[in-house]
């Protein structure tokens, strides 16, 4: 299969290598023209993933010179934020019958639209999305993991499924493209809260409260939006979140541990120097809540971190000072 795909960070550079191992024709498509050459060049992506050999069959190339038409799969490898732009870019260029793949974890700040919707809006094409455990750093080593490729059209799934899976690789279908990139966002503030508590010195006890809380708060707002059940409990669900909110890999749980060392959010991204989601999935979520006028203690916490009204430690006392509740994981 032909493979586009645009973006050459992290996660572009892992998935791109992937799939070449798969034995497809793939091409990176590079932010500039000067980026595509030094990658071309090395064979490798030291600010984005370092240590890892990037495949003599992969072909770099800058996106002022591409040519999307022979494109069979065009894969969003880019921070959620860029996907509008992205997509725009690629709708005058792609050809009729190639497939389309988000790879964006996040909520599109202002639309609050999920990556596949804004894809859609651009290109008048469907998209499918990808998500589960699976940092780069590892994938990119050829560490086993799994992963959900959701999408309306089964059969498209199904397609995406047969072309990815690999020996280290396992992918599953899900048809509830909602959920999955639901969970896929929601998780990032999740562990921006979580790296806050490691940050603040906390323990195990801390972060376990924190995750399963956050679960709760992801379900309730999760089946507002349409999301079925049984995908928070899958591998995009608790899955993508045990993975993001324990590793030392998770950019955004060492952006919540900088925060709680007194960090500005702007001076995070700087210090960690790739895209962290969940900073501004944190504002989206904020936005989508307090609209749809629902309840997410922890999401919410960060998203006043980040707007400087509130301390990491004054989070603390918030989330334990709040009215008793009973115990409920049922969407409520
Ligand atoms: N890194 C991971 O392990 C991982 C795993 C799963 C999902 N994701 C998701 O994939 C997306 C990308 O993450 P990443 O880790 O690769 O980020 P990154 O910061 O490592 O790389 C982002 C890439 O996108 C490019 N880019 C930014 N704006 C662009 C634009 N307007 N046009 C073209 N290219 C542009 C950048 O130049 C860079 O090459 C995010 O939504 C992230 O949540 C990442």
């Amino acid at each position: 299969m032909r493979v586009a795909v645009i973006g050459s960070g992290s996660w572009g550079s892992a998935f791109a290598r992937l799939l070449a191992r798969r034995g497809h024709d793939v091409e990176v498509l590079a932010l500039t023209r000067e980026e595509a050459a030094q990658l071309q060049a090395t064979r490798e992506n030291p600010h984005f993933l370092p240590g890892v050999r990037l495949p003599q069959e992969i072909r770099f190339t800058g996106m002022e010179d591409a040519d999307l038409a022979p494109a069979e799969l065009i894969v969003y490898a880019v921070p959620t934020q860029a996907v509008r732009e992205v997509a725009r870019w690629v709708a005058p260029r792609r050809s009729g019958g190639a497939l389309q793949l988000s790879l964006a974890k996040g909520y599109e700040i202002g639309s609050l639209k999920r990556p596949t919707q804004v894809i859609e809006e651009e290109t008048g094409a469907g998209a499918a999305a990808l998500s589960g455990p699976n940092h780069a750093e590892e994938v990119s080593k050829d560490m086993p993991s799994a992963t959900v490729v959701a999408c309306t059209d089964e059969a498209v799934a199904v397609e995406l499924q047969s072309q990815i899976t690999s020996d280290t690789f396992r992918v599953y279908t899900n048809d509830d493209v909602v959920g999955v990139e639901f969970c896929g966002a929601v998780k990032n503030p999740i562990a921006v809260a979580v790296g806050m508590s490691d940050g603040l010195g906390f323990g195990d006890n801390s972060r376990a409260s924190l995750i399963t809380r956050s679960v709760a708060e992801m379900t309730r707002l999760g089946m507002i939006q349409g999301a079925h059940i049984a995908t928070f409990t899958g591998l995009a669900g608790i899955g993508d979140l045990i993975a993001t909110c324990t590793s030392r890999h998770s950019r955004n749980r060492l952006a919540g541990e900088l925060l709680a060392r007194g960090a500005s959010p702007a001076e995070v991204e700087r210090q960690v120097g790739q895209v962290v989601e969940g900073l501004h999935t944190a504002v989206a979520l904020h936005d989508l809540a307090t609209r749809l006028d629902i309840e997410m203690p922890v999401t919410e916490n960060v998203y006043q971190v980040l707007a400087g009204n509130r301390t990491p430690q004054e989070c603390v006392a918030v989330l334990m000072g709040r009215t008793p509740k009973k115990e409920r994981h049922d969407g409520v």
